[in-house]
């Protein structure tokens, strides 16, 4: 049974990814950290512990005391903050994950690191962006995503440390509010949609991402941290996806449910900047062939399924 720590676990994919793999491995296994104290429940069932990712000593101290093999390393800045803060971006992002990855080593933990489709940039394919291709992102964000890619990978092969990852898309979720990313619009709108009837969207209306829903992006890491690590050719920076969409088009899914529903548009130069440098879909055959990716989600069901829990959410905070 493995012994699992999370950190960054009280983020928009930590808070469900905890309660996951808690169900999947037991509540005692499964350390739930973060640099935040948990306001209320949210730390869950289980142990939590307060851990700041840059520092050695107290990923050591949980990794010890808590007796971890696995590692979940989710802690990070993300898009747009890592804009507004590129220095604490580089310590944090590519500083925390050596820090993960050093400790990792020296205890013989496993260790999942989610990248990102920001870890391409604008002289990448654009359209079904192959898994080996040119990545030269131009924000700080994407530079620490494909600087931590080569880390992983470098460590696996140095050292034999089992790191493994994936390429996220844009992630939609419920639980938690997502931490300032570019996708995050396509959280923001289903919550706009069923309080105000109405959205003004900070991307353009025929912006292109791939995105995934969170129940998919839970799967797809415990799936690749329980791949037979016979069958992966690669390991690290798996491209996954399960839908792309533009505003426009996740509107009109919104529209299907809400059909008085009004999108608009205040565009944010930065946050466009960012999505007009990454791919507009991503050809994640590589996660299929060797460890089986397959979502179950696409907008239709996303959609549907986002109004119905979201309205029970808002009318049980009134
Ligand atoms: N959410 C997405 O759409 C998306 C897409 C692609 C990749 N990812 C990646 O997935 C991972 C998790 O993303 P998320 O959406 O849950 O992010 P989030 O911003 O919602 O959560 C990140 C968490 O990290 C914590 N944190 C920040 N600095 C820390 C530090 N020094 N030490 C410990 N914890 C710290 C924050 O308090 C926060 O709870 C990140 O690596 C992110 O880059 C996310």
């Amino acid at each position: 049974m493995k012994r699992i720590l999370v950190t960054g676990s009280l983020g928009q994919i930590g808070s469900e990814l905890v309660p996951a793999l808690r169900e999947r491995y037991g509540s005692d296994h499964v350390v739930s950290s973060d640099i935040r104290t948990p306001a209320g429940d949210a730390a869950g069932d289980g142990p939590f512990e307060q851990i700041d990712c840059t520092s050695h000593e107290q990923i050591q101290r949980a990794v010890l005391s808590h007796r971890v093999d696995t590692v979940y390393h989710l802690a990070s800045l993300l898009s747009a903050v890592a804009e507004q803060r590129p220095g604490a971006a580089w310590e944090i992002n590519l500083g925390g994950l050596y820090k993960v990855l050093e400790v990792a080593r020296e205890h013989g933990c496993a260790v999942f690191v989610p990248s990102s489709i920001a870890a391409f940039g604008p002289s990448t394919p654009l359209d079904r962006t192959p898994q080996d291709t040119i990545q030269r992102p131009t924000s700080m964000y994407g530079i620490t995503k494909v600087a931590g890619e080569l880390l992983c990978d470098y460590y696996h092969r140095r050292f034999g440390v089992d790191t493994r990852g994936v390429r996220y898309p844009g992630i939609v979720s419920h639980m938690a509010p997502p931490g300032g990313g570019t996708t995050d619009y396509a959280v923001e709108i289903y919550y706009e949609a069923i309080r105000q009837g109405r959205y003004a969207c900070f991307l353009k209306g025929n912006t292109r991402l791939d995105m995934m829903y969170m129940p998919d992006a839970i799967e797809a890491a415990i799936q690749v941290m329980e791949a037979d690590p016979g069958k992966l050719v690669h390991r690290n920076a798996f491209n996954v996806t399960a839908m792309n969409f533009t505003p426009e088009e996740i509107a009109a899914s919104i529209r299907a449910h809400i059909p008085e529903f009004v999108i608009s548009y205040e565009v944010d130069p930065v946050r466009q900047g960012l999505a007009d440098s990454w791919p507009n879909s991503i050809d994640d055959s590589a996660a299929r062939e060797e460890w089986g990716w397959e979502p179950s989600y696409d907008l239709e069901a996303m959609t549907k399924d986002m109004l119905e829990q979201l309205r029970q959410k808002l009318q049980r905070s009134g």
